[in-house]
Protein backbone atom coordinates (compact mmCIF):
# COMPACT_ATOMS: atom_id res chain seq x y z
CA UNK A 1 0.00 0.00 0.00
CA UNK A 2 1.05 3.16 -0.43
CA UNK A 3 2.73 5.48 1.98
CA UNK A 4 0.05 8.19 3.27
CA UNK A 5 1.00 11.75 2.42
CA UNK A 6 2.36 13.14 5.59
CA UNK A 7 0.54 16.68 7.27
CA UNK A 8 2.93 19.64 7.83
CA UNK A 9 2.17 21.44 11.12
CA UNK A 10 2.83 25.17 11.52
CA UNK A 11 1.54 27.03 15.24
CA UNK A 12 0.92 30.75 15.16
CA UNK A 13 2.10 31.98 17.99
CA UNK A 14 1.98 35.79 16.81
CA UNK A 15 -1.40 36.64 19.14
CA UNK A 16 -0.42 34.54 22.44
CA UNK A 17 -0.52 37.86 24.30
CA UNK A 18 -3.05 39.98 22.10
CA UNK A 19 -7.00 40.68 22.17
CA UNK A 20 -6.87 39.36 25.42
CA UNK A 21 -5.56 35.60 24.98
CA UNK A 22 -2.87 37.02 27.60
CA UNK A 23 -5.02 36.05 30.55
CA UNK A 24 -7.03 33.25 29.25
CA UNK A 25 -6.87 30.03 31.80
CA UNK A 26 -4.11 27.89 30.20
CA UNK A 27 -1.81 30.84 29.32
CA UNK A 28 1.52 32.00 31.61
CA UNK A 29 1.26 33.65 34.46
CA UNK A 30 3.41 36.06 35.92
CA UNK A 31 5.54 36.17 32.61
CA UNK A 32 4.65 39.53 30.87
CA UNK A 33 5.47 40.06 26.52
CA UNK A 34 7.74 40.39 25.53
CA UNK A 35 9.22 37.70 27.87
CA UNK A 36 12.72 36.19 25.78
CA UNK A 37 12.40 32.67 28.12
CA UNK A 38 8.81 32.25 27.22
CA UNK A 39 9.45 32.31 23.49
CA UNK A 40 12.42 30.17 24.02
CA UNK A 41 10.36 27.55 25.99
CA UNK A 42 7.76 27.36 22.91
CA UNK A 43 10.68 26.79 20.65
CA UNK A 44 11.63 23.78 22.86
CA UNK A 45 7.90 22.24 23.63
CA UNK A 46 7.17 22.31 19.15
CA UNK A 47 10.82 20.60 18.40
CA UNK A 48 9.76 17.71 21.12
CA UNK A 49 6.22 17.98 19.17
CA UNK A 50 8.58 17.87 15.96
CA UNK A 51 6.13 20.95 14.76
CA UNK A 52 7.30 22.42 11.44
CA UNK A 53 7.09 25.91 12.24
CA UNK A 54 6.22 28.76 14.59
CA UNK A 55 4.79 31.18 12.95
CA UNK A 56 4.31 35.34 13.66
CA UNK A 57 2.53 37.42 11.57
CA UNK A 58 2.37 40.79 11.86
CA UNK A 59 0.80 44.09 11.83
CA UNK A 60 2.69 47.61 12.22
CA UNK A 61 -0.18 49.96 13.38
CA UNK A 62 -2.26 50.38 16.76
CA UNK A 63 -5.48 50.17 15.38
CA UNK A 64 -7.60 53.40 15.22
CA UNK A 65 -9.84 53.00 12.12
CA UNK A 66 -12.55 52.18 14.67
CA UNK A 67 -14.49 55.64 15.08
CA UNK A 68 -10.88 56.86 14.28
CA UNK A 69 -9.79 56.57 17.77
CA UNK A 70 -7.17 53.95 18.87
CA UNK A 71 -8.08 54.17 22.94
CA UNK A 72 -10.35 51.32 22.89
CA UNK A 73 -7.22 49.19 21.09
CA UNK A 74 -4.88 50.79 23.61
CA UNK A 75 -7.26 50.07 26.29
CA UNK A 76 -7.76 46.49 25.76
CA UNK A 77 -4.52 45.25 24.13
CA UNK A 78 -6.24 44.80 20.36
CA UNK A 79 -3.89 43.94 17.75
CA UNK A 80 -0.71 45.64 19.69
CA UNK A 81 1.67 45.63 21.77
CA UNK A 82 3.54 44.14 18.97
CA UNK A 83 7.52 43.99 18.62
CA UNK A 84 9.53 43.06 15.62
CA UNK A 85 10.22 39.65 16.25
CA UNK A 86 13.33 39.27 13.67
CA UNK A 87 15.44 39.19 17.39
CA UNK A 88 13.68 36.91 19.26
CA UNK A 89 13.50 34.05 16.26
CA UNK A 90 17.26 34.17 17.12
CA UNK A 91 17.02 33.45 20.26
CA UNK A 92 14.26 30.56 19.64
CA UNK A 93 16.81 29.70 17.04
CA UNK A 94 19.73 28.71 19.82
CA UNK A 95 18.34 26.66 21.64
CA UNK A 96 17.06 24.35 18.99
CA UNK A 97 17.93 22.77 15.89
CA UNK A 98 14.86 21.70 13.65
CA UNK A 99 12.03 23.59 14.13
CA UNK A 100 11.62 27.21 11.29
CA UNK A 101 10.49 30.14 12.34
CA UNK A 102 8.32 32.06 9.96
CA UNK A 103 8.46 35.98 9.87
CA UNK A 104 6.29 38.46 8.23
CA UNK A 105 6.94 41.68 6.63
CA UNK A 106 4.58 43.89 4.49
CA UNK A 107 5.92 44.94 0.65
CA UNK A 108 3.63 47.32 0.44
CA UNK A 109 5.93 49.29 3.05
CA UNK A 110 9.26 47.93 3.28
CA UNK A 111 11.98 48.40 1.15
CA UNK A 112 13.02 44.75 -0.72
CA UNK A 113 16.97 45.25 -0.19
CA UNK A 114 16.62 45.44 3.06
CA UNK A 115 14.06 42.28 3.46
CA UNK A 116 16.66 40.52 1.19
CA UNK A 117 19.35 41.23 3.37
CA UNK A 118 17.80 40.36 6.77
CA UNK A 119 16.58 37.15 5.53
CA UNK A 120 19.84 36.54 4.27
CA UNK A 121 20.89 37.13 7.81
CA UNK A 122 18.27 35.40 9.71
CA UNK A 123 18.82 32.09 7.27
CA UNK A 124 22.54 32.10 8.32
CA UNK A 125 21.63 32.67 12.34
CA UNK A 126 18.86 29.84 12.16
CA UNK A 127 20.85 27.61 9.89
CA UNK A 128 18.24 27.47 7.10
CA UNK A 129 15.05 27.56 9.06
CA UNK A 130 13.30 30.65 7.98
CA UNK A 131 10.54 31.56 6.40
CA UNK A 132 9.20 34.84 4.80
CA UNK A 133 5.93 35.38 4.94
CA UNK A 134 4.98 38.25 2.60
CA UNK A 135 1.79 39.86 2.71
CA UNK A 136 0.23 43.01 0.97
CA UNK A 137 -1.62 44.65 4.48
CA UNK A 138 -5.20 45.88 3.88
CA UNK A 139 -4.84 47.63 7.41
CA UNK A 140 -5.01 51.90 7.85
CA UNK A 141 -3.14 51.71 11.05
CA UNK A 142 -0.10 50.20 9.45
CA UNK A 143 -0.27 51.85 6.17
CA UNK A 144 -0.33 55.45 8.25
CA UNK A 145 2.99 54.72 9.70
CA UNK A 146 4.70 54.57 6.30
CA UNK A 147 3.49 57.57 4.89
CA UNK A 148 -0.28 57.27 3.32
CA UNK A 149 -2.82 58.64 4.29
CA UNK A 150 -5.00 56.01 2.15
CA UNK A 151 -4.72 51.89 1.47
CA UNK A 152 -2.56 51.37 -1.61
CA UNK A 153 -5.34 50.41 -4.35
CA UNK A 154 -5.89 46.02 -3.65
CA UNK A 155 -4.20 45.75 -7.49
CA UNK A 156 -1.51 47.95 -7.21
CA UNK A 157 -0.80 46.36 -3.18
CA UNK A 158 0.03 42.84 -5.62
CA UNK A 159 1.79 44.41 -8.33
CA UNK A 160 4.21 45.55 -6.16
CA UNK A 161 4.66 42.66 -3.89
CA UNK A 162 5.21 40.45 -7.27
CA UNK A 163 7.87 43.37 -8.42
CA UNK A 164 9.36 42.82 -4.59
CA UNK A 165 10.00 39.46 -4.62
CA UNK A 166 11.60 39.70 -7.79
CA UNK A 167 14.19 42.03 -6.48
CA UNK A 168 14.69 39.85 -3.30
CA UNK A 169 15.02 36.66 -5.64
CA UNK A 170 17.69 38.58 -7.65
CA UNK A 171 19.30 39.38 -4.81
CA UNK A 172 19.56 36.37 -2.96
CA UNK A 173 21.52 35.08 -6.49
CA UNK A 174 23.33 37.34 -7.33
CA UNK A 175 26.26 35.66 -5.38
CA UNK A 176 27.17 32.19 -6.35
CA UNK A 177 26.95 29.68 -3.38
CA UNK A 178 30.81 29.29 -3.74
CA UNK A 179 31.66 32.46 -4.82
CA UNK A 180 34.04 33.01 -1.46
CA UNK A 181 36.81 31.38 -0.51
CA UNK A 182 38.31 32.72 2.28
CA UNK A 183 41.81 31.66 1.33
CA UNK A 184 43.57 32.69 4.67
CA UNK A 185 47.43 32.36 2.53
CA UNK A 186 46.92 34.68 -0.11
CA UNK A 187 43.68 36.81 1.65
CA UNK A 188 41.92 36.20 -1.19
CA UNK A 189 38.09 36.49 0.10
CA UNK A 190 36.18 35.56 -3.22
CA UNK A 191 38.74 34.85 -6.58
CA UNK A 192 35.95 35.50 -9.25
CA UNK A 193 34.82 38.92 -8.78
CA UNK A 194 31.96 37.64 -11.77
CA UNK A 195 30.23 35.19 -9.35
CA UNK A 196 29.32 38.50 -7.78
CA UNK A 197 26.80 40.31 -9.67
CA UNK A 198 25.23 43.58 -9.51
CA UNK A 199 20.92 42.98 -10.24
CA UNK A 200 20.24 46.61 -12.13
CA UNK A 201 16.68 46.55 -11.13
CA UNK A 202 14.52 49.22 -12.59
CA UNK A 203 10.80 48.78 -12.21
CA UNK A 204 7.63 50.11 -11.64
CA UNK A 205 8.41 50.34 -7.94
CA UNK A 206 12.10 49.62 -7.05
CA UNK A 207 15.17 50.93 -8.54
CA UNK A 208 18.40 48.69 -7.48
CA UNK A 209 21.65 47.76 -8.74
CA UNK A 210 22.92 45.10 -6.36
CA UNK A 211 24.50 42.69 -5.58
CA UNK A 212 23.62 41.81 -2.33
CA UNK A 213 26.52 42.72 -0.16
CA UNK A 214 26.41 38.77 1.81
CA UNK A 215 27.20 35.46 1.73
CA UNK A 216 24.83 33.06 0.40
CA UNK A 217 22.87 31.55 2.91
CA UNK A 218 21.80 27.88 4.19
CA UNK A 219 18.49 27.85 1.71
CA UNK A 220 20.04 30.50 -0.29
CA UNK A 221 16.40 31.70 -0.84
CA UNK A 222 14.38 31.60 2.54
CA UNK A 223 11.21 29.49 2.79
CA UNK A 224 8.16 32.22 0.74
CA UNK A 225 4.79 32.53 2.10
CA UNK A 226 1.88 34.29 1.17
CA UNK A 227 -1.99 34.41 1.60
CA UNK A 228 -3.61 36.34 -0.08
CA UNK A 229 -7.22 35.11 -0.77
CA UNK A 230 -9.40 37.24 -3.40
CA UNK A 231 -8.40 36.24 -7.06
CA UNK A 232 -5.53 38.56 -7.62
CA UNK A 233 -4.26 37.68 -3.91
CA UNK A 234 -3.99 34.05 -5.51
CA UNK A 235 -2.63 34.60 -8.89
CA UNK A 236 0.16 36.61 -6.35
CA UNK A 237 0.17 33.57 -4.34
CA UNK A 238 0.98 31.29 -7.52
CA UNK A 239 4.02 33.81 -8.26
CA UNK A 240 5.72 33.79 -5.09
CA UNK A 241 4.63 30.76 -2.30
CA UNK A 242 6.58 27.80 -1.94
CA UNK A 243 3.69 27.01 0.50
CA UNK A 244 0.83 28.76 1.26
CA UNK A 245 -1.76 30.32 3.96
CA UNK A 246 -5.52 30.41 3.42
CA UNK A 247 -8.50 30.22 5.87
CA UNK A 248 -10.86 27.30 6.75
CA UNK A 249 -13.35 27.15 4.08
CA UNK A 250 -15.57 24.25 3.71
CA UNK A 251 -14.59 20.87 2.24
CA UNK A 252 -15.49 22.22 -1.10
CA UNK A 253 -13.93 25.69 -0.55
CA UNK A 254 -10.76 24.23 -0.24
CA UNK A 255 -10.99 22.13 -3.31
CA UNK A 256 -11.97 24.94 -4.81
CA UNK A 257 -8.93 27.28 -3.46
CA UNK A 258 -6.81 24.53 -4.49
CA UNK A 259 -7.88 24.10 -8.07
CA UNK A 260 -7.95 28.18 -8.44
CA UNK A 261 -4.14 28.06 -7.26
CA UNK A 262 -3.19 25.26 -9.05
CA UNK A 263 -4.68 26.76 -12.06
CA UNK A 264 -2.69 29.95 -11.70
CA UNK A 265 0.54 28.21 -10.70
CA UNK A 266 0.28 26.25 -14.02
CA UNK A 267 -0.04 29.47 -15.75
CA UNK A 268 3.34 30.66 -13.61
CA UNK A 269 5.33 28.17 -15.55
CA UNK A 270 5.16 26.46 -11.58
CA UNK A 271 4.63 22.55 -10.95
CA UNK A 272 1.44 22.78 -8.23
CA UNK A 273 2.65 19.53 -6.77
CA UNK A 274 5.58 21.34 -4.59
CA UNK A 275 3.62 23.94 -3.41
CA UNK A 276 1.71 22.72 -0.38
CA UNK A 277 -1.28 24.80 1.37
CA UNK A 278 -1.36 24.91 5.27
CA UNK A 279 -5.11 25.76 6.06
CA UNK A 280 -5.61 27.88 9.25
CA UNK A 281 -7.23 26.22 11.54
CA UNK A 282 -8.66 27.09 15.45
CA UNK A 283 -7.61 23.89 17.40
CA UNK A 284 -8.80 22.83 20.87
CA UNK A 285 -7.49 19.38 21.92
CA UNK A 286 -8.95 17.91 25.05
CA UNK A 287 -8.63 14.80 26.85
CA UNK A 288 -12.17 14.34 26.61
CA UNK A 289 -14.89 15.85 24.23
CA UNK A 290 -16.59 17.92 26.95
CA UNK A 291 -13.36 19.82 28.67
CA UNK A 292 -12.47 20.76 25.18
CA UNK A 293 -16.12 22.27 24.15
CA UNK A 294 -15.94 23.72 27.85
CA UNK A 295 -12.53 25.42 27.27
CA UNK A 296 -13.78 26.78 23.58
CA UNK A 297 -16.83 28.13 25.51
CA UNK A 298 -14.16 30.46 27.23
CA UNK A 299 -12.91 32.08 23.72
CA UNK A 300 -16.38 34.35 24.01
CA UNK A 301 -15.23 36.16 27.36
CA UNK A 302 -11.87 36.84 25.83
CA UNK A 303 -12.40 40.29 24.09
CA UNK A 304 -14.42 42.42 26.27
CA UNK A 305 -17.69 44.16 24.36
CA UNK A 306 -15.91 47.41 23.59
CA UNK A 307 -13.04 46.20 22.10
CA UNK A 308 -14.85 43.73 18.95
CA UNK A 309 -15.61 46.72 17.17
CA UNK A 310 -11.96 48.41 16.88
CA UNK A 311 -10.27 44.80 16.72
CA UNK A 312 -12.62 44.31 13.45
CA UNK A 313 -12.76 47.81 12.12
CA UNK A 314 -8.77 47.38 12.11
CA UNK A 315 -8.53 43.69 10.68
CA UNK A 316 -11.28 44.65 8.12
CA UNK A 317 -9.90 48.26 7.16
CA UNK A 318 -13.08 50.10 7.72
CA UNK A 319 -14.73 52.11 10.24
CA UNK A 320 -17.86 49.66 11.55
CA UNK A 321 -18.20 52.40 14.55
CA UNK A 322 -21.45 54.32 12.24
CA UNK A 323 -23.01 51.01 11.00
CA UNK A 324 -27.03 51.72 10.82
CA UNK A 325 -29.44 49.90 12.86
CA UNK A 326 -30.23 47.81 9.70
CA UNK A 327 -28.22 47.38 6.54
CA UNK A 328 -27.29 45.40 4.19
CA UNK A 329 -23.99 42.98 4.30
CA UNK A 330 -23.54 43.18 -0.18
CA UNK A 331 -23.73 46.84 0.30
CA UNK A 332 -21.30 47.13 2.95
CA UNK A 333 -19.14 45.00 1.16
CA UNK A 334 -19.35 46.77 -1.86
CA UNK A 335 -18.15 50.20 0.58
CA UNK A 336 -15.30 47.83 2.00
CA UNK A 337 -13.98 47.15 -1.47
CA UNK A 338 -14.01 50.66 -2.81
CA UNK A 339 -12.15 52.01 0.45
CA UNK A 340 -9.30 49.29 -0.68
CA UNK A 341 -9.50 46.57 1.51
CA UNK A 342 -10.10 42.84 0.93
CA UNK A 343 -12.80 42.01 -0.40
CA UNK A 344 -12.68 38.79 0.74
CA UNK A 345 -13.26 39.46 4.03
CA UNK A 346 -15.16 38.97 6.95
CA UNK A 347 -18.54 40.73 5.80
CA UNK A 348 -17.83 39.15 2.55
CA UNK A 349 -17.86 35.71 4.34
CA UNK A 350 -20.72 36.60 6.70
CA UNK A 351 -23.12 37.45 3.44
CA UNK A 352 -22.14 33.76 2.09
CA UNK A 353 -22.79 32.30 5.18
CA UNK A 354 -26.20 34.49 5.65
CA UNK A 355 -27.33 33.79 1.83
CA UNK A 356 -27.60 36.22 -0.76
CA UNK A 357 -28.33 40.16 -0.44
CA UNK A 358 -28.84 39.58 3.17
CA UNK A 359 -29.88 42.23 5.90
CA UNK A 360 -28.61 42.23 9.36
CA UNK A 361 -29.23 44.50 12.40
CA UNK A 362 -26.62 46.21 14.45
CA UNK A 363 -26.80 43.57 16.98
CA UNK A 364 -26.22 40.68 15.39
CA UNK A 365 -23.61 41.98 13.23
CA UNK A 366 -21.60 42.44 16.11
CA UNK A 367 -22.70 39.40 17.73
CA UNK A 368 -21.00 37.40 14.49
CA UNK A 369 -17.83 39.97 15.06
CA UNK A 370 -17.45 38.45 18.49
CA UNK A 371 -17.47 35.11 17.29
CA UNK A 372 -15.26 36.05 13.93
CA UNK A 373 -12.53 38.09 16.54
CA UNK A 374 -12.15 34.86 18.64
CA UNK A 375 -11.84 32.58 16.12
CA UNK A 376 -15.20 31.01 17.88
CA UNK A 377 -16.46 29.63 14.57
CA UNK A 378 -13.65 28.41 13.25
CA UNK A 379 -11.89 26.39 16.42
CA UNK A 380 -13.31 23.08 16.69
CA UNK A 381 -12.95 21.39 20.16
CA UNK A 382 -12.44 17.30 20.51
CA UNK A 383 -10.19 14.63 21.06
CA UNK A 384 -7.10 13.85 19.76
CA UNK A 385 -8.71 10.67 17.98
CA UNK A 386 -11.45 13.19 16.35
CA UNK A 387 -9.37 15.90 15.27
CA UNK A 388 -7.04 13.91 13.62
CA UNK A 389 -10.57 12.19 11.85
CA UNK A 390 -11.42 15.74 10.70
CA UNK A 391 -7.59 16.80 9.69
CA UNK A 392 -7.37 14.10 7.39
CA UNK A 393 -10.48 14.20 5.63
CA UNK A 394 -9.46 18.18 5.25
CA UNK A 395 -6.08 17.11 4.00
CA UNK A 396 -7.57 15.47 1.81
CA UNK A 397 -10.02 17.47 0.34
CA UNK A 398 -7.66 20.21 0.33
CA UNK A 399 -5.23 18.47 -2.76
CA UNK A 400 -3.17 16.40 0.24
CA UNK A 401 -0.12 19.04 -0.33
CA UNK A 402 0.53 20.94 2.94
CA UNK A 403 -1.07 20.44 6.07
CA UNK A 404 -2.50 23.09 8.78
CA UNK A 405 -1.35 26.03 10.56
CA UNK A 406 -2.91 26.52 14.24
CA UNK A 407 -3.93 29.86 14.11
CA UNK A 408 -5.11 32.16 17.41
CA UNK A 409 -4.70 29.54 20.14
CA UNK A 410 -6.48 30.47 22.72
CA UNK A 411 -3.85 29.81 25.72
CA UNK A 412 -0.34 29.06 25.31
CA UNK A 413 1.43 26.79 26.14
CA UNK A 414 -1.81 25.07 26.92
CA UNK A 415 -2.45 24.49 23.42
CA UNK A 416 0.90 23.81 22.50
CA UNK A 417 1.05 21.78 25.17
CA UNK A 418 -2.13 19.91 23.67
CA UNK A 419 -0.86 19.47 20.43
CA UNK A 420 2.31 18.16 21.09
CA UNK A 421 1.56 15.92 23.65
CA UNK A 422 -1.98 14.65 22.50
CA UNK A 423 -2.37 15.47 18.69
CA UNK A 424 0.55 15.08 17.74
CA UNK A 425 1.17 11.29 18.80
CA UNK A 426 -2.59 10.35 17.44
CA UNK A 427 -0.80 11.48 14.02
CA UNK A 428 1.76 9.72 13.87
CA UNK A 429 0.67 6.45 15.24
CA UNK A 430 -1.49 6.72 11.86
CA UNK A 431 1.62 7.51 9.71
CA UNK A 432 0.36 10.87 8.76
CA UNK A 433 3.24 12.92 11.14
CA UNK A 434 7.03 12.83 10.82
CA UNK A 435 8.35 10.69 14.40
CA UNK A 436 11.86 12.92 14.18
CA UNK A 437 12.77 15.63 11.55
CA UNK A 438 14.88 14.28 8.28
CA UNK A 439 15.83 17.04 6.48
CA UNK A 440 18.50 19.97 7.30
CA UNK A 441 16.91 22.91 6.28
CA UNK A 442 13.01 24.22 6.66
CA UNK A 443 13.09 23.67 3.30
CA UNK A 444 14.13 19.90 3.38
CA UNK A 445 11.37 19.13 6.59
CA UNK A 446 8.44 21.01 4.49
CA UNK A 447 9.15 18.33 1.37
CA UNK A 448 9.17 15.49 3.47
C1 LIG B 1 -3.05 32.25 7.69
C2 LIG B 1 -3.04 33.73 7.35
C3 LIG B 1 -2.11 34.57 7.94
C4 LIG B 1 -2.11 35.95 7.68
N1 LIG B 1 -1.23 36.76 8.31
C5 LIG B 1 -1.33 38.10 8.16
C6 LIG B 1 -0.49 38.96 8.93
O1 LIG B 1 0.33 38.52 9.72
N2 LIG B 1 -0.64 40.30 8.80
C7 LIG B 1 -1.55 40.84 7.92
O2 LIG B 1 -1.63 42.08 7.83
N3 LIG B 1 -2.34 40.05 7.16
C8 LIG B 1 -2.26 38.70 7.29
N4 LIG B 1 -3.09 37.88 6.57
C9 LIG B 1 -4.01 38.48 5.59
C10 LIG B 1 -3.51 38.29 4.18
O3 LIG B 1 -2.23 38.84 4.01
C11 LIG B 1 -4.45 38.91 3.15
O4 LIG B 1 -4.49 40.31 3.33
C12 LIG B 1 -5.84 38.37 3.26
O5 LIG B 1 -5.79 36.98 3.16
C13 LIG B 1 -6.76 38.99 2.23
O6 LIG B 1 -6.40 38.62 0.94
P1 LIG B 1 -6.72 39.55 -0.31
O7 LIG B 1 -6.04 40.88 -0.10
O8 LIG B 1 -6.14 38.81 -1.49
O9 LIG B 1 -8.17 39.71 -0.41
C14 LIG B 1 -3.07 36.50 6.78
C15 LIG B 1 -4.00 35.65 6.16
C16 LIG B 1 -3.99 34.28 6.44
C17 LIG B 1 -5.00 33.41 5.74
Amino acid sequence: MAEKKKIHLAFDISYTHLDGRWRMPGSWTGRIYPDLDVYEEIARISERGCIDMLFFGDGTGIPATWGNSRDEAVRWGIGWPRHDMSPVITAMSRVTKHVGFGLTYASTFMHPFYVARLFNSLDHVTNGRIAFNVIASSRGADAANYGFDELMEHGLRYERMEEFIDVCRALWDSVEPDAFVWDRESGLVVADPAKVRAIDHAGKFFKVRGPLNCVPSPQRHPILIQAGSSPRGIKASAYISDHVFARWPSKEGKAKHRAQLDKEIVAAGRDPSKIGILWGCGLIVGETKAEAEARREQLLTMIPEKAVGPYLSHNSGYDFSKLPERFSLTELNAEITKKNASPVGFVYKLAQTLGGNAEISRKDFFEHALRTATNYDRTYADTPAKLADMLEEEFEAGGSRGGFMVVHPQAVPRELLNVVDLLVPELQRRGRFRKSYEGKTLRDNLAE
